[in-house]
């Protein structure tokens, strides 16, 4: 295949060579400003990868799944990351482009899947910065209650607390949109000292928890299994609906079902995949900034959640404010606040980069005429896709504002385990179609690696509830329209493949 070739198919599979996907991102009009390092992109996994899933779900895995050993849950969920991280590297070193998964499905599998792909990550990133910035704005009502004495009305507390509309959620989401429009110099500076502040918090629950530690709180380090009503209600993972198999709570299944839950708390590594594009040297630092940030990522999890199922036993654990109440429950009220604190100031980064990482996917599709190109033009001072941060941002606030984030959170979790399965799928067979291709990161044991990411990833799917799994069918259902009534005719592939535009 000639590489200057546009495209190796007319129809929905053709694929946009990777010389054109890098040479797209050189056109002036549509380009955005190479400044990040490898430090940049670590900070900014680390970022937005530590947020509502230790600062939260720890607390209702441990609690309700695994007790202590939500630690181990840890481990599985980060291995599993770990498989799609080396499957991400590999790709967001060769094709350093912004779009992340979808970026890449079009340069190795096809239009139509890159489409699904692309559809299906504009779901994990709005409704994840939905679901963030609904936590974000519980923590800071229970902050302003406690420390300040002053209580947001009922109305305007978000559906979580009985209200009606979020109004923090939503005012928070504006704000971040503003500084996204502002450019990316401004928010990276912005996230360095958040996530300094989030780590110091982290670690503070690690080191002045070791204190507090009892070691009659690890026993059972593994609670036994306590089998749940069998049941095929839409709300029981699909696995058990799909085989009448009947999951336990704790025990060793309990462990895996902790996995697919606490998920969660790893979801973002592949957002630094995003930002290639505007990496000084992608080749090298792509690959050490996602595997350097999910690496950094697991070995605090693990810690926090032994110190904290050490100091509390996992019964009585908070499923709020886990961390916090923690400390509370030693007699320690002064780290319970910190922590709050730190909560509050960190998911504001989990936040902001997760819109950032929606309208970079959002730019590169319009950029291809898959979604209306008016989107992909960049702001003539500030460089930045102003047009899709906006339209973007906007939307996520009401989302935020009006909805509740539990089905959220597991639908942004079964987007993100696609987009696992598809990545993992297009390092195989780009390795087949452009052996001759340029790969300065390159993925170990090909195929295994990848196989075993896709196994792992699918598990996860099949352990979220069936009725997840039909919001998902349905949001994809509506993506399949929109591609074939608007994004075929216009893609810019396609074009190019009549025209000659190129
Ligand atoms: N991983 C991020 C969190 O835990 C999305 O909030």
């Amino acid at each position: 295949m000639s590489t200057d070739q546009q495209s190796s198919d007319s129809g929905m599979f053709r694929t946009k060579t990777v010389e054109q996907s890098i040479r797209d991102t050189e056109e002036p009009e549509h380009a955005l400003k190479k400044s990040l390092s490898a430090w940049d992109l670590t900070v900014f996994g680390v970022g937005v990868i530590i947020g509502t899933g230790i600062f939260v779900l720890t607390g209702i895995a441990a609690r309700d799944n695994a007790g202590p050993a939500t630690a181990l849950a840890f481990v599985a969920a980060g291995v599993a990351c770990g498989l799609a991280a080396l499957c991400y590297a590999e790709f967001a070193s060769t094709v350093p482009v912004a779009g992340s998964a979808y970026t890449f499905s079009y340069a190795s599998i096809g239009e139509l899947p890159a489409w699904i792909i692309g559809w299906d990550l504009v779901l994990e990133f709005a409704l994840g910065t939905a679901v963030v910035a609904v936590g974000w704005s519980g923590y800071a009502r229970s902050l302003m209650s406690t420390n300040l004495g002053w209580d947001m009305p009922a109305a305007l507390s978000g559906r979580d607390a009985g209200g009606s509309f979020d109004l923090l959620a939503f005012l928070l989401i504006l704000l971040l949109t503003v500084i996204l429009v502002l450019g990316m110099k401004l928010s990276a500076r912005i996230t360095a000292i958040v996530v300094a502040v989030k780590v110091t918090v982290v670690l503070m629950v690690i080191i002045a928890g070791l204190f507090f530690v009892k070691s009659a709180n690890y026993s059972p380090f593994i609670p036994p299994a306590q089998p749940q009503p069998a049941g095929t209600s839409l709300a029981s993972p699909l696995v058990q609906v799909l085989f009448g198999y009947a999951p336990t709570n704790f025990g060793i299944m309990g462990i895996f079902t902790a996995t697919s839950i606490v998920f969660f708390a790893f979801i973002g590594f592949d957002v630094v995949a995003t930002a290639a594009e505007e990496t000084k040297n992608p080749q090298r630092d792509m690959p050490r900034g996602i595997l350097g940030s999910l690496f950094i990522c697991t070995a605090l999890y693990v810690a926090v959640t032994l110190v904290v199922t050490g100091m509390q036993h996992y019964t009585e654990m908070s499923a709020t404010a886990p961390l916090a109440d923690a400390f509370k429950s030693v007699g320690q009220p002064f780290f319970a606040g910190a922590i709050s604190l730190g909560a509050i100031v960190g998911l504001i980064t989990v936040c902001m980069i997760l819109l950032l990482g929606q309208t970079r996917v959002f730019f590169a599709m319009s950029r291809d005429g898959l979604l209306p190109r008016f989107f992909s033009i960049t702001h003539p001072r500030y460089r930045t896709p102003y047009r899709a941060t906006i339209l973007l941002g906007v939307v996520i606030a009401f989302i935020a504002g009006f909805t509740s984030l539990e089905a959220l959170a597991a639908l942004v979790n079964i987007g993100t385990l696609f987009a696992f399965v598809v990545v993992a799928l297009g390092v195989i067979v780009l390795r087949r179609t452009r052996p001759d291709l340029h790969r300065t990161f390159r993925t170990p044991w090909v195929p295994v690696v990848p196989v075993l990411s896709i196994a792992a990833s699918f598990w996860l799917m099949l352990n979220l509830p069936a009725e997840t799994w039909v919001r998902f069918a349905i949001w994809m259902a509506i993506g399949i329209v929109v591609y074939f009534l608007y994004g075929r005719g216009h893609s810019r592939l396609g074009k190019a493949g009549k025209d000659a535009l190129y």
